[in-house]
């Protein structure tokens, strides 16, 4: 595998149901997505496909009564200092194991800038906390290595690399004893400065006015800036962008959007971009994942997907797409109705709204496959152009 298409995360089939009093809500079915470094990956489909669910469960924030039943979410982590990459099934980890990755290796921003960040803080003390939290969580990540490592020398269980272990638990000794703040700052005034610095990064106006404000005295775009400042501020490996349904202004989106592009090598973070809006796609990614209720139908680079969709469900999608600048519609209409998730059509959730739906489609529910190179669909009968 080149570097151009290393993995970061792979989420394979996963399923995850909401046990309801009305019902078990089959959310996801079958969601698989993988995402390389440097990409930045739309996620697209109607209101009530599972887009933030996904999310949440790449985080685990998904909270009872809905619960994982099987998949994968495949995390590659990169080794800072080795450089190593460790496969982490993020689906398996105790919710103590997530601390360590939720803000500091994935980071989520939810687009809803009037609820978020929070109106009774300053913006930089909210981006410090955030780094404050990681710091402490890293000199205790930093304590369980050497432990980790110690334990393993007493136990004798590495007589032939000794040496290589000691010298990982001196360094590690090094790190712990290396105060974080040289210049004797207090933890609190290092992470504003710090917030300031993340502030400048995302191109905030007066940043060292706007640390000190709080979110009602800024505009939706410097508030959505400031959300992203919060949640770069650990170099997060993966950054996802949920657009709630009341998301603000398209333009200023885009706009945040195409910063993040910008930003993403200094960074070194990959983005996950959730968005009702093919023309945020078309603008800002070089990815698209296609959900529909709970699978994902299509999954392509975007221009392949704009000039030869696959699925017909996409191609409904495209049909009525505004050109970009032009004021946009949310996606347009396919007959039909989005499916009830707690008694989903059978086979192919889509059957009972797609022009091309046979016999099969009603009985088995078609597998994702690779029918053209880069080019993932999951359909019986797929539009050949
Ligand atoms: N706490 C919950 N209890 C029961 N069902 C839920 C819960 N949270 C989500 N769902 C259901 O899971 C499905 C997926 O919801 P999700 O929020 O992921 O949709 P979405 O694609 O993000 O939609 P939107 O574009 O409107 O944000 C929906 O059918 C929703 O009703
Ligand atoms: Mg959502």
């Amino acid at each position: 595998m080149t570097m151009s298409d290393e993995l970061v995360l792979n989420v394979k089939e996963l399923y995850l149901n909401f046990y309801t009093y009305e019902g078990v809500v089959k959310a996801l079915d079958g969601v698989n997505m993988f995402l390389r470094r440097g990409d930045t990956m739309g996620v697209v489909g109607e209101t009530g496909c599972g887009k933030s669910v996904t999310a949440k469960s790449i985080l685990r924030l998904v909270e009872a009564p809905g619960k994982i039943e099987s998949g994968e979410i495949l995390l590659y982590d990169k080794d800072k200092e080795t450089d190593e990459i460790h496969e982490i099934d993020i689906a398996k980890l105790r919710p103590e194991e997530m601390l360590e990755i939720r803000g500091n290796k994935i980071s989520i921003v939810f687009q809803d800038p009037a609820t978020y960040p929070n109106p009774v803080f300053r913006v930089g003390d909210q981006i410090a906390e955030v780094i404050e939290l990681h710091q402490d969580l890293s000199l205790d990540v930093l304590n369980m290595k050497i432990a980790k490592l110690e334990l393993m020398l007493s136990e004798n269980l590495a007589s032939e690399n000794r040496a290589e272990i000691e010298e990982k638990i001196n360094y590690y000794r090094q790190q712990l004893d290396d105060p974080p703040t040289p210049d004797k700052k207090s933890k609190r005034e290092a992470a504003k400065l710090k917030a300031i610095e993340m502030l400048k990064m995302v191109r905030m106006p007066a940043p060292e006015q706007v640390v000190n404000q709080y979110p009602h005295e800024l505009s939706g775009g410097m508030r959505q800036r400031a959300l992203i400042a919060g949640s770069l501020a650990c170099n997060p490996s993966i950054l996802i962008c949920d657009e709630a349904t009341t998301a603000l202004d398209v333009t200023v989106q885009a706009q945040v959007l195409m910063l993040l592009n910008q930003l993403k090598k200094e960074i070194g973070s990959s983005i996950i971009v959730i968005t009702h809006d093919m023309g945020v796609v078309a603008e800002t990614c070089n990815w698209v994942n296609v959900m529909y209720a709970g699978t994902t139908v299509e999954s392509c680079a975007t221009l392949e997907l704009f000039e030869k969709p696959i699925h017909p469900y996409t191609a409904g999608l495209l049909t009525a797409v505004p050109k970009l600048h032009e004021d946009r519609e949310r996606l347009p209409q396919i007959r039909g109705t989005v499916p009830n998730l707690i008694t989903p059509p059978s086979g192919c959730r889509f059957h009972p709204r797609c022009d091309y739906a046979t016999k099969i489609c009603e009985e088995k529910k078609p597998l994702l496959e690779e029918q053209k190179p880069g080019h993932w669909v999951a359909c019986h009968n797929p539009l050949d152009n």
